[in-house]
């Protein structure tokens, strides 16, 4: 089976960690954390090009963190996308907020600004758009009708490592940018996550905050928890680091030729529409998303490209606002949120990662041949 994402690992991550074992120093402390956090913080920082990188434990925690770090408490909303990983909501609830879902757009399934503006209101304390696939959202409305009402803007990176808009990485374009390293991100650490920013109080507050709201030790002075990064897997991201070119060329590369294959479905029969990058907005490929026409001829070329081997997967399945949590009295009906509901029925994303064939990529091709 050809996953729908899978890390790519050699003998230099081994090696690291087996210095690490032998070194026996597997975490930190220290509000800088430990010296492979440090490396692992450095090489990110040069990357993404800003100022402040807080390596923490996972996305989750990278969000959650944030959102303490500009204040967000019980009585406060923030406006996320409902087409999302639940972390991103499951964030929001932590710090004690109330989620309020805006729809997407239909040609990149970001956060639709027209609804993101209706949903904005006297309680709106952070915006978090979610770069969705490695698709950029569309952050220079986004920022400006944020910074109009004082409004914080948290991006959601933690699937567009190494997605730029407008030259830029994706992360450095709002207040504050998350990432995520679980296995299944272009550059993994296992579980893991960071926070960037270019604002010094806010890197401050977030190095004591994933370390108990401590600076030296036994002094908290604000709310924080144990979210640091252990240097087992800060040693993994370091390594991971070092791949990340040559690993987005190969998914650019995969992600072109299934473009090239694919264009006679969107031209001659309109049965798919594929995923488009724009002068501005670059992509790091994360996934090869293509939604149909029809949802019954997506399930009929899912359910082929599955019995092939091909882990070809819906994203998401059911949105955020149809998890059993969070489809209560209080939560949104479908009509508001028209393009979720349409992307959760029509949208299907394949396997583009580095470990996936020419070979894989022509299976692929001729399943869609069979189904049209
Ligand atoms: C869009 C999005 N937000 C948040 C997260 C949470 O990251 P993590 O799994 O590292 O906690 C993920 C990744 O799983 C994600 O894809």
């Amino acid at each position: 089976m050809i996953p729908i994402n899978k890390p790519w690992l050699g003998v230099e991550e081994k090696q690291e960690l087996l210095d690490i074992l032998e070194e026996n120093i597997l975490t930190s402390p220290a509000n800088n954390g430990g010296k492979r956090v440090q490396e692992f913080e450095s090489s990110l920082r040069e990357y993404i090009n800003v100022k402040h990188v807080i390596a923490v434990n996972s996305g989750t925690s990278a969000l959650h963190a944030s959102l303490l770090s500009i204040g967000v408490r019980p009585g406060d909303e923030v406006i996320l996308p409902s087409f999302t990983f639940v972390a991103t909501a499951n964030s929001v609830i932590a710090a004690g907020a109330k989620p309020v879902f805006a729809d997407i757009n239909q040609q990149d399934y970001t956060i639709d600004i027209l609804d993101m503006k209706k949903k904005i209101n006297k309680s709106t304390k952070a915006i978090i758009p979610v770069h969705l696939y490695g698709h950029p959202s569309n952050m220079n409305e986004i920022n400006s009708i944020a910074r109009e009402q004082s409004i914080c803007v948290i991006e959601d990176a933690c699937q567009s490592l190494g997605s730029t808009y407008f030259q830029r990485q994706t992360g450095t374009l709002g207040d504050i940018g998350c990432f995520s390293f679980y296995a299944s991100k272009v550059i993994t650490t296992g579980e893991g996550g960071a926070i960037v920013t270019d604002n010094d109080d806010v890197a401050e507050k977030l190095k004591m905050i994933r370390n108990h709201g401590m600076v030296h030790g036994y002094d908290t002075a604000l709310f924080g928890l144990n979210l640091r990064l252990p240097e087992l897997s800060a040693g993994v991201g370091k390594i991971q680091m070092k791949k990340l070119a040559q690993m987005l060329k190969i998914r650019r590369n995969n992600a072109d030729i299934l473009s090239e294959g694919l264009k006679k479905f969107e031209q001659m029969q309109s049965i798919v529409n594929l995923p488009q990058e724009t002068m501005d907005k670059k992509f790091n490929w994360y996934l090869f998303t293509v939604n149909f026409k029809d949802k019954n001829q997506r399930d009929l070329v899912k359910n082929h490209l599955i019995n092939e081997g091909i882990g070809a997967t819906v994203y998401y399945d059911p949105p955020v606002h149809k998890a059993p949590y969070y489809n209560n009295s209080d939560s949104v009906s479908d009509d508001t949120l028209p393009n979720t509901i349409w992307a959760w029925h029509h949208a299907l994303s394949l396997p583009v990662h580095p470990l996936v064939t020419e070979n894989d990529l022509y299976k692929i091709l001729k399943v869609f041949e069979t189904c049209k």
